[in-house]
């Protein structure tokens, strides 16, 4: 199940970071084409020829599905996509979506070319993905009116619209739904070059005095995610004012970073304490998420959304039929040594 939107999210930094609803301070700092927008080459290589090629034939675009962990550009490149294309974009997610009357009133609203934006499609109810099958294929929806005696059926003809879905979660949306979108590209963690021009670009705009240490302090505990960048940006920009001289330079970064508990790794508390229930309580061995989530009192959802990608693509854990296992530079992470040793081996 899904946690509720409500549901607490306690200290964790930075799940509340990366689910805080866009700021304005965050919208200033979005690139707006193609040109702005660097790192995820083949997701965006891919994209422009698409683009390209849609213009050129006067044609909507085919149906698109990013996925990839939060904050690293997925409504940024639905945004772009209307930019390039010089067409409208409707926002909406997959919660709110509640009947097919919703659809309806969201894809009989749009103009021929115009694209339709579904952030967090795989939560979008069974019942009314079924009517999108029909609407992405062939631009009608078949809507069943009254009831009893009186129910008929009415077909509505909708406008070429595009589809743009964004998912953190790939896994869950089912097949059938997957498999109506033309382009599926998964967006990365960010490299850290691209990383630091990121931060050297967002303290252009805000205006912010950044030295090249500054800004490659940001981008190593930025844990690859641009909106993490900009948010330690904020915070470094605060300090560098109140117990410096206004400029972020390395030390002042580290110092800052070091405030808010965010390791020179980019791990923060919440990724630590994962790491030390997994070393500590079971010495290693495999453990579910569910049982990380209540050792370590968040919901499992954000661990699994937020914070393990991460530290699986680092390392840090490893996901086994099991269970999760720490690796040795999980242990490493935390100040421990791993425990047997041959526990990891032996399942691999
Ligand atoms: N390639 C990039 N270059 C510069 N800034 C970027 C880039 N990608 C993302 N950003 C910045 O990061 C912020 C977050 O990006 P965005 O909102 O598109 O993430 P998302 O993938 O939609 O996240 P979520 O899954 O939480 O909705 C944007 O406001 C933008 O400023
Ligand atoms: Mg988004």
């Amino acid at each position: 199940m899904p946690a509720p939107d409500s549901a607490p999210k306690g200290l964790n930094y930075l799940a509340s970071t990366l689910a805080a609803p866009v700021s304005p301070a965050e919208a200033a700092l979005r690139p707006l084409s193609f040109s702005d927008f660097t790192g995820q080459l083949k997701t965006v290589e891919r994209l422009k020829i698409m683009v390209g090629a849609a213009k050129q034939r006067g044609e909507a675009l085919n149906h698109i599905l990013l996925s990839g962990p939060p904050g690293l550009g997925k409504t940024t490149l639905a945004f772009i996509l209307g930019n390039e294309l010089g067409k409208a974009v409707r926002v909406t997610s997959g919660p709110v979506i509640e009947k097919a009357g919703d659809l309806a009133g969201l894809l009989t609203n749009l103009e021929e070319g115009d694209i339709l934006f579904i952030d967090e499609i795989h939560r979008i109810p069974k019942t009314v993905e079924e009517y999108l099958y029909s609407a992405m294929e062939d631009f009608r929806l078949d809507i069943m009116i009254d009831q009893g005696p009186n129910a008929r059926s009415v077909r509505l003809s909708i406008p070429r619209f595009t589809l743009v879905g964004a998912t953190t979660r790939s896994g869950l949306l089912t097949a059938p739904l997957r498999s109506r979108f033309t382009l599926q590209t998964r967006l990365d963690y960010y490299d850290h070059a691209t990383l630091e021009g990121i931060v050297q670009r967002s303290c252009g705009l805000l205006k912010v005095e950044l030295d090249a240490g500054g800004a490659a302090e940001i981008a190593t505990r930025a844990r690859g995610t641009p909106r993490v960048a900009n948010n330690l940006i904020n915070f470094c920009r605060d300090f560098a004012q109140q117990r410096a001289t206004g400029k972020i330079t390395q030390p002042v970064a580290a110092a800052a970073l070091e405030l808010l508990e965010i390791d020179a790794a980019g791990l923060d508390e919440m990724d630590k304490r994962m790491l030390r229930v997994m070393a500590e309580n079971y010495a290693g061995r495999p453990v579910g998420m569910t049982t990380i989530a209540v050792a370590v009192g968040e919901e499992a959802e954000t661990l699994e959304e937020v914070h393990e990608p991460y530290l699986i693509q680092e390392g840090y854990l490893q996901r086994t039929p099991q269970g999760r296992i720490l690796t040795p530079k999980g242990y490493a992470a935390v100040g421990l040594k791993a425990a047997t040793g041959g526990e990891l081996g032996s399942l691999l």
